[in-house]
């Protein structure tokens, strides 16, 4: 019997509004035009934790940072090791697995609030939270993502201020700045057409 390769893990990561669902699309369709497996998931997870993410994020259920970070670590944990649609076992059935948002998220927006180094010590060193591949993040004006937001929308969650994206952009690259070796991150220009960003995604996803 042949044994099954394992899949990839990518992920995707952006401010609000900087246009990751429509790339995560553009790149799921290049990847099965490629006769690859593909699936797309996200965080916070549609799970009841990923509830009361979502819950603290609307402002109706107030959450100190901590335990928000608290929650996020949880919701990725079980992100990873639910036995049929964890991140984990798809990959091991051959599966890529493209991620919207990840736990640079969680640097970059709870680690404004709370220690920076509890936040990336207690996700990277959970033995049941993977390592992607790549992290590809789509670099925008904070002030075009917000244009973005109020246009689309007709309500905004509690991070959907300009000035809270610029603060929450300057620590996403002060993260991979910290990161630079341990991981594989990729920076894209964002402020082009979505074809040009998608290839450049492509190239970068096809190399590994
Ligand atoms: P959502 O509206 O679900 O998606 P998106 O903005 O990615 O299209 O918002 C998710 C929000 O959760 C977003 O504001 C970022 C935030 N977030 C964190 O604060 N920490 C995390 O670890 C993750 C995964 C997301």
């Amino acid at each position: 019997m042949s044994e099954i390769k394992r899949g990839k893990f990518i992920v995707f990561e952006g401010l609000d509004g900087s246009g990751k669902g429509t790339q995560i699309r553009m790149l799921e369709k290049k990847l099965l035009d490629a006769r690859r497996n593909v699936t797309l998931t996200a965080e916070p997870t549609d799970t009841a934790i990923g509830g009361m993410i979502r819950d603290a994020l609307s402002g109706n259920h107030k959450r100190t940072p901590s335990e928000l970070a608290a929650l996020f670590l949880a919701d990725r944990v079980q992100h990873n090791t639910d036995p049929k649609k964890g991140i984990i076992s798809l990959l091991n059935a051959g599966k890529d697995v493209i991620c919207d948002r990840y736990y640079f998220s969680s640097f970059a927006y709870q680690g404004i609030d709370v220690g920076l180094d509890w936040v990336m010590k207690m996700n990277l060193d959970c033995p049941d939270i993977l390592k992607p591949d790549v992290c590809i993040f789509l670099d925008v004006d904070p002030d075009i993502c917000m244009q973005r937001i109020d246009s689309s929308r007709a309500f905004t969650e509690i991070y959907e201020k300009a000035s809270t994206l610029k603060k929450i952009r300057s620590r996403f690259f002060e993260v991979f700045e910290k990161l630079s070796v341990a991981e594989n991150i990729k920076i894209i220009d964002a402020a082009r057409s979505p074809e040009e960003i998608a290839n450049d995604i492509e190239k970068i996803v096809f190399e590994i």
